[in-house]
């Protein structure tokens, strides 16, 4: 965005000006503008924390303004920076990405905030703070695959969101169709589109295929995850979970860094063990990444080959994550990419390994994988895997409460069918001996 141009007729431009402000428009398209847009929140990983993510069109300063009121004066203040964005697009667009992290935030207390400066506020969001410690029940919408065009099971996610049903969101990867595209034009679109979601609950993501260009830089740019790997990999607790995002597109994407590949599962490893020596106050660990490693849709994805990238590794044997999932007892393996909604019962190397033929995910003897894709529009299946338990083939997101240490529940929601759970399991696993599969 340029500054509006001086012209013979400035004057008359002054005028219309005056009369667009005094309509309420704030702003024309492509005026460049300190007024922040794109709000969104996500968890730096610190009990008691926020972080409040906006874009403006010209340096600001960045501040937070937050309170417990709904209305009046918003006592607390909270600073941070911007740093500027440079899209990778011919029009090299620049965009001013700033950042406060909130401290000291009272567990499970609602507050009211807006972002920006003196130069130009937001309206005001609410969000409520994430509790602490292992003794509640969170409440996650999860899934992947949302564009800026036709995101069918967006306002139904709005909705239950402004419902409070929701904690947090995981978003699976894929985001806008693409963020990149349209000089970043489309990614602009995405971010206000998921505002009244994103600007209200911890909006926790994972690069997914779509992010690819210019290395990932909207995805790294736009997001502010915990951790010091641009939101590639990182994890984080709540409540009796711990919760790990990562890169599946590391094994595709081998031209930005084949080293990213090892030092991701390295990185994957510790994570790994430390959150097993912390397991029986945290007993779920929850993985998310963005392509599955097993699949029935019909396509030519990764999780259609017996040696897929994400499964078994590089040249089927380099970094490969499920021996890895399954040597450390991870309980439940998130996906997307595929358009559709899939259970899979718990499975290890193309087995099923039921708990019991009556209850499948009681005390189950492998990892249990749900593809999520289904946000956008539904894809086309196969005959299904011996191991695909349901497939659900319209537009949705999941639902999953982390009910305590020993219950997880997963429910599917369709949109097609006005909010109608399709799917419904309990997930089930003792407090001890989780490290590992028998
Ligand atoms: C791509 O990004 C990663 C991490 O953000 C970095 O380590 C890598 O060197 C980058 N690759 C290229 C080719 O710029
Ligand atoms: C796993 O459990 C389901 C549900 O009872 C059953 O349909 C399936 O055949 C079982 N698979 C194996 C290998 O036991
Ligand atoms: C978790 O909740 C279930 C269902 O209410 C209950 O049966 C189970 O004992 C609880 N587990 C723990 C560790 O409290």
């Amino acid at each position: 965005a340029r500054p509006p141009t001086m012209s013979p007729r400035r004057g008359c431009c002054a005028c219309c000006w005056l009369l667009l402000l005094s309509l309420g428009v704030q702003r024309a398209p492509g005026y460049p503008s300190a007024a922040p847009e794109q709000v969104h929140l996500s968890y730096p990983g610190e009990p008691g924390s926020m972080t409040v993510t906006w874009t403006t069109w010209v340096p600001a300063p960045s501040e937070v303004q937050f309170g417990l009121q709904p209305s009046g004066p918003l006592p607390l203040r909270a600073r941070g920076s911007a740093r500027p964005f440079v899209d990778g697009g011919i029009l090299r667009r620049t965009l001013y990405m700033h950042r406060v992290t909130l401290r000291g935030l009272l567990p499970g207390v609602q507050y009211v905030y807006r972002c920006g400066s003196a130069q130009g506020w937001s309206r005001r969001f609410r969000f409520r703070a994430l509790k602490n410690g292992v003794h509640w029940s969170p409440r996650l919408a999860v899934f992947g695959d949302l564009g800026a065009d036709n995101p069918k099971a967006f306002p139904r996610l709005r909705r239950d969101t402004q419902q409070g049903l929701f904690d947090a969101v995981l978003h699976v990867g894929d985001f806008a169709y693409n963020m990149d595209q349209d000089n970043a034009r489309v990614g602009d679109r995405f971010m206000r589109l998921i505002e009244p979601v994103a600007a209200s609950l911890p909006y926790m993501t994972c690069p997914g295929n779509h992010e690819e260009r210019y290395n990932f830089s909207n995805y790294k740019a736009r997001f502010s995850m915990p951790g010091d790997n641009e939101g590639l990999w990182y994890s984080w607790d709540l409540g009796p979970a711990h919760i790990i995002s990562f890169s599946t597109e590391v094994y595709f994407f081998l031209h930005y860094g084949r080293h990213l590949v090892q030092r991701q599962f390295r990185w994957l490893e510790s994570d790994l063990q430390k959150a097993n020596r912390n397991r029986a106050a945290r007993p779920w660990i929850i993985t998310m990444g963005h392509r599955p490693m097993y699949c029935s849709n019909a396509d030519l994805d990764d999780c259609r080959w017996h040696e897929s990238k994400v499964r078994k590794g590089l040249h089927g044997r380099l970094y490969g994550l499920e021996d890895l999932f399954y040597r450390y007892g991870v309980d439940l393996q998130i996906w997307a990419h595929e358009h559709s909604y899939e259970r899979l019962w718990p499975i290890y190397n193309y087995q099923v390994f039921n708990g019991s033929l009556k209850f499948p995910y009681t005390n189950p003897r492998g990892p249990v994988h749900i593809i999520t894709g289904s946000a956008v529009s539904p894809g086309t299946g196969l005959s299904p895997g011996p191991w695909s338990a349901l497939r659900v083939k319209e537009y949705g997101y999941t639902r999953l409460h982390i009910l305590n240490g020993t219950h997880v529940h997963i429910q599917q929601v369709s949109d097609d069918q006005d909010g109608k759970i399709v799917d419904d399991v309990w997930v089930v696993r003792p407090l001890v001996g989780r490290r590992m599969y028998h």
